[in-house]
């Protein structure tokens, strides 16, 4: 469902453009072509991912005292994967075109009459079940014996974790455990720039609640706090929506699901899913290992099986969600009357990969250089920066596009009396600030 009423800022095209030229995203092994499914993050977008990575841990993991933080091997048993349904059902329907040999997801090609790449009629294979899953060998036979699964979610990792998890960390429910790491699909039909992937990150918080009637609470409390997650690095509400669930919709054994989603250029995509999801990830492990993993009450004496609350993001969706959400084409008119437009990324001070640059009005005047570098080293233990110098104008404009919230001007008045020239990003308002009292008007500011 595409909504009209906010129309995108930007193209595919144009952030896809913009994350190459800034060094953002590339495409992995593009000198050989490339590989579907697959990009790489250059010295920005490294940054902005782990600043997006850093905000989601801190506010789910290291401001919450119920939380536990768990890193789990990609490869593990492939019973667990057996256990958890993938093995058997993590599919997707898909038909070939037996003229151009063109692969298509069945759900994403509505009118099968033609094939939309070589124009061939009724030429369509029969439906057919396509295991997302990607698989490896483990050791050095390559039998089905040997056969491992690259992990298609992180979560599987601390459900069969749950019982060394609870008892090590003390916790009782309502506890969570949250783990940050890369997932493999190996999807049908990759695309739309980093949307779908076939290796991706997910972060992942299992919240284990006791079956005392507050479940609902607790998920609808997930639900606003994931809410208010986006809110505060200041993704725009109006392209955001928290799609519930109906019971058609959710899996058989989920008592409550919501879609995050985020109207991209082409339509509302799945940012996140928020479930209910009972007892099922754990009674699926313990039937087939035949291990006890319920919560163990030393109060009561008693043996239970908690219920879980998942929050599931994509890292790699919501990086590119903050790329578009920030970007802006802004027309101005600068103090000659003259009409200027310029590329923006209003990136969250805490998101922005730069924070603040510095840079010294002429590259080849020696004392300007190495005023302008010794700010920025002293600058650097506080804030991301960055040094350049040349052209100002152009500066600030390659400054704008990578997001970055404040550029400081060293110039000849700044060799008399240690004042700098601050200018914002977002209002283009430039101050002049006294040298001792930069870092906390940025600190302040940031
Ligand atoms: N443990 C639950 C789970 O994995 P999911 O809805 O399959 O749920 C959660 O995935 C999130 O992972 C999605 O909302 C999406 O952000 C991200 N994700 C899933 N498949 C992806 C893909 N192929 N490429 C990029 N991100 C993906």
């Amino acid at each position: 469902m595409e909504t009209a009423a906010t129309p995108a800022r930007v193209t595919m095209e144009e952030i896809t453009a913009l994350a190459k030229r800034r060094g953002f995203i590339f495409q992995s092994s593009e000198i050989y072509g490339g590989i579907n499914g697959f990009w790489d993050y250059g010295p920005l977008g490294a940054v902005l991912k782990s600043n997006v990575k850093r905000a989601w841990w801190r506010d789910t993991v290291e401001l919450r005292s119920d939380v536990v933080a768990f890193d789990s091997a990609i490869v593990m048993h492939p019973l667990v994967w057996k256990a958890s349904g993938h093995v058997d059902a993590f599919h997707d329907v898909m038909i070939d075109c037996k003229v151009c040999k063109h692969r298509f997801r069945y759900d994403q090609l509505p009118d099968r009459s033609q094939c939309p790449d070589c124009g061939s009629k009724g030429s369509f294979t029969e439906p057919r079940n396509f295991n997302l899953m990607m698989r490896t060998w483990v050791g050095p036979m390559e039998d089905t014996s040997s056969v491992a699964y690259l992990r298609p979610e992180t979560a599987q990792g601390i459900f069969v974790n749950f019982k060394n998890i609870y008892q090590t960390a003390r916790k009782r429910p309502p506890f969570g455990v949250a783990q940050i790491g890369k997932s493999f699909r190996n999807e049908i039909t990759p695309g739309n720039f980093t949307f779908r992937l076939r290796e991706f990150e997910q972060a992942e918080l299992e919240y284990f609640v006791p079956d005392d009637g507050k479940d609902m609470g607790s998920f609808a409390e997930w639900v606003e706090r994931r809410k208010a997650w986006y809110a505060s690095y200041g993704i725009e509400s109006e392209r955001l929506r928290f799609y519930e669930l109906s019971e058609a919709e959710r899996p058989h054994y989920a008592k409550a699901g919501v879609d995050v989603e985020y109207l991209f250029p082409w339509g509302w995509g799945e940012l996140e899913s928020i479930a209910h999801r009972g007892t099922y990830d754990l009674d699926a492990h313990m039937k087939l290992s035949g291990k006890d993993l319920r919560f163990f009450d030393e109060a009561g004496k008693t043996h239970y099986t908690p219920l879980l609350i998942e929050s599931s993001a994509g890292v790699d969706r919501t990086v590119l969600t903050f790329l578009i959400d920030a970007y802006e084409r802004e027309r101005s008119v600068d103090p000659n009357g003259k009409e200027t437009e310029r590329t923006v990324l209003r990136f969250h001070p805490q998101i922005a990969p730069v924070q603040v640059a510095v840079f010294s009005l002429a590259r080849n005047k020696p004392e300007l250089v190495e005023r302008a570098v010794g700010i920025e080293a002293a600058l650097r233990t506080s804030f991301r920066t960055q040094y350049d110098e040349g052209n100002i104008g152009q500066l600030y404009r390659r400054q704008d596009e990578i997001g970055t919230p404040f550029c400081v001007t060293v110039d000849y008045e700044t060799l008399g009396d240690a004042s700098v020239t601050v200018r914002a990003r977002d209002s283009m308002q430039q101050d002049r600030v006294a040298g001792d009292a930069l870092q906390s008007y940025l600190g302040e500011k940031l």
